[in-house]
């Protein structure tokens, strides 16, 4: 059975669809933890109620972000995970964080990477007036927002969007794409190589497709 700790900041959407599809499709893996900066996530009502053990580790109070970064990893070392899973983690992370859980530390972000990296990504989208836009799954390196891509979801930018119907358009691929790569991260089918590159078992290849195309275009 592997252990599985998930980060948020907020909402934790993400967290709640991996947390549900874990349970109903029996994961080898069990959510050992939700961590969150934030007191006032409101995603941790949710892994409380469901019985997950909860911890808040509050970045306020420390010097500087290796500080804050060690802190952070004692908390989550306590649960010996398998995989960590950022899911709305608002955290710029150190290196020595990122090097600490090379290759099981999952990131999603609301754009297809490369393109717009760190923040208001929808609005990123419109401004440059791409017509697809979507979610990339990708393992962590201490670059922003530039670790190996995983699988991607692709929606359509439509002419009357804005930033919110973008999002929620994305969000539901979101909520799509994590819970599978989370689960074949868990099985061993996806894995990162020591060049840094993604290593697909045959057998996800085919889902992978899926993902990439099923996403409302
Ligand atoms: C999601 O859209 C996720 O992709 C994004 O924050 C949202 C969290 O929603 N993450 C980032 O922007 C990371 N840079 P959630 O709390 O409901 O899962």
């Amino acid at each position: 059975m592997k252990n599985i700790v998930i980060l948020i900041s907020g909402r934790g959407s993400n967290m709640q669809t991996i947390v549900q599809k874990c349970k109903a499709e029996k994961w080898n893996a069990r959510i050992r933890a939700v961590i969150s900066n934030r007191a006032d996530a409101a995603g941790l009502q949710f892994a409380e109620a469901e019985g997950i053990p909860t911890a808040v580790v509050s970045h306020k109070g420390y010097p500087d972000r290796e500080s804050y970064d060690a802190a952070l990893m004692a908390a989550i070392d306590g649960y010996q995970p398998d995989v960590v899973v950022l899911a709305g983690f608002m955290r710029i992370l150190t290196a020595g964080f990122v090097e600490h859980y090379m290759g099981r530390l999952l990131n999603i972000h609301p754009s297809l990477l490369p393109n717009f990296r760190g923040l208001h990504t929808h609005q990123q989208a419109i401004d440059a007036g791409v017509r697809i836009h979507g979610a990339t799954v990708h393992f962590v390196t201490p670059e922003l927002d530039g670790g190996p891509i995983i699988a991607q979801a692709v929606v359509p930018v439509l002419p009357d969007d804005d930033e919110d119907t973008l999002a929620d358009r994305v969000l539901e691929q979101e909520h799509q794409v994590y819970p599978r790569v989370v689960r074949w991260a868990v099985d061993g089918l996806v894995t990162m190589d020591g060049n840094g590159k993604v290593v697909l078992a045959p057998e996800v290849v085919k889902p992978l497709d899926y993902v990439l195309t099923g996403g409302g275009l």
